[in-house]
């Protein structure tokens, strides 16, 4: 029989245990957050698993417009480039309105990409973008979000991801508005103290577990919306600390070499190499189109890790699909996630029924636009409430 002393010493027993679990997870409690809708911040692969059996993912993606003069540079980097399975490497791609050619977006997705919402506006306003109204970050997230099933006959439960513009989120009134809206990741919130080693992916079942590097901050929990976090990147030993690997990076006015472009690159991915986790690449497309310099390294980098046998450049969505069931290098080549054939990604090819260019010589957000289509052209230029 028990005694009530028994009782006490397993209690704290019990007690010790949580909450060692507890603080190595910053407050998530992984014996009731599990997989595949729930998982704490970690630095160790999901499951257990071992790092050197399990696929390096890359998140490579890039933000803003999806426009016709970058069309050349997107061909350069991934037109012609496989991941070890042998389909076409892929990406996210968190678009905005202004200026986006959705025939464009809908060739994009054909081609095995993620089309994700980065806004309708992108005003370029911070203050605006702290907004705390869940209604405000309904209509920009979602609007987008429709705009880009309207105009490129994507359907609306494949645009699965939101960025903020500028990083600059609403707190918790930007992810309420994406539960709402039935969109299950966020890629907005940048990290430094989680750089080395990197952090995975994690659900906000218990709220975000690092650090807010930029208020308001979410003080709320959000079960089942992932945080793809923006882990940040460093030029070089003791060097700038950055969210994002581009000009955000390094000053304009640095000419650099295309091998201090690999180096930085590699330099940063090195450390994810002790979780493997996946490496963010989180890209505008701008800094590689002005530069042959940075494009030509940053192609090297890319080919350096594709002749890694276990780096897989996949969408984000594809890499959470990993997560929440993930499977080693072995487990994959009998059941391969990342495979490239359409039915078994369960996605069928979407036509773009009646492309053309839409012309209007006056628009809400000001002065003339062309909107390429896959539809006929509406009336008015879409805007927020167009
Ligand atoms: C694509 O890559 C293959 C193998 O590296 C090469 O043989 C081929 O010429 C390339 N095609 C283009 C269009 O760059
Ligand atoms: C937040 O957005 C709402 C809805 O768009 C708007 O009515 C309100 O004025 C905004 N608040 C601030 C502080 O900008
Ligand atoms: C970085 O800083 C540390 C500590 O100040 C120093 O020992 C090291 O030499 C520095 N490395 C470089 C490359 O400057
Ligand atoms: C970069 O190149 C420009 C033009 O060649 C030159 O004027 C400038 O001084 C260079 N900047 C640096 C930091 O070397
Ligand atoms: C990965 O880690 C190993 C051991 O820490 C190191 O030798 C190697 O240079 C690292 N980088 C790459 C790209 O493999």
């Amino acid at each position: 029989m028990f005694s009530i002393k028994n009782l006490a010493i397993l209690l704290a027993i019990f007690n010790v245990t949580h909450s060692l679990t507890l603080d190595q997870t910053n407050g998530c409690d992984s014996t009731t957050c599990i997989l595949p809708d729930c998982l704490c911040m970690n630095t160790t692969p999901p499951m257990g698993l071992n790092l050197e059996e399990i696929p390096q993912m890359v998140f490579m993606t890039f933000d803003d417009a999806v426009s016709n003069w970058m069309y050349p540079t997107y061909e350069k980097i991934f037109g012609n480039r496989t991941n070890p399975n042998g389909c076409d490497i892929s990406m996210t791609f968190f678009v905005t309105h202004l200026g986006t050619n959705y025939q464009l977006v809908n060739e994009f997705f054909n081609r095995g990409h993620e089309i994700a919402s980065h806004s309708v506006s992108h005003k370029d306003d911070y203050p605006y973008w702290m907004n705390n109204s869940i209604a405000f970050w309904e209509r920009e997230a979602g609007r987008q979000r429709e705009i880009i099933t309207t105009y490129s006959n994507i359907p609306m439960d494949q645009i699965q991801g939101f960025r903020t513009p500028y990083l600059q989120t609403g707190g918790d009134a930007t992810f309420t508005a994406l539960q709402n809206l039935g969109i299950n990741f966020d890629s907005s919130l940048s990290t430094k103290n989680f750089m080395d080693p990197p952090i995975w992916p994690f659900t906000m079942d218990y709220g975000v577990t690092h650090e807010c590097m930029v208020p308001p901050c979410s003080v709320e929990t959000h079960p089942g919306l992932w945080d793809i976090p923006v882990i940040n990147f460093q030029s070089g030993e003791n060097g700038t600390v950055c969210n994002t690997p581009d000009f955000l990076c390094f000053p304009s006015y640095a000419n650099l070499t295309a091998s201090e472009v690999f180096d930085f690159f590699i330099f940063n991915y090195e450390r994810y190499n002790k979780t493997r986790a996946p490496f963010n690449i989180y890209q505008h497309i701008y800094w590689l189109a002005n530069s042959q310099e940075v494009l030509q390294g940053f192609l090297q980098f890319i080919d350096f890790l594709l002749s890694l046998d276990h780096v897989y450049f996949v969408p984000v969505s594809k890499g959470i699909e990993w997560i929440r069931n993930p499977l080693t290098l072995a487990q994959m080549t009998n059941n391969d996630v990342f495979g490239c054939d359409p039915s078994s990604n369960n996605r069928e090819p979407v036509p773009c029924p009646e492309p053309q260019v839409c012309y209007y010589p006056e628009s809400v957000p000001g002065g003339e636009q062309n909107m390429g289509s896959c539809v006929p052209c509406p009336s008015e230029y879409p805007w927020l409430d167009v």
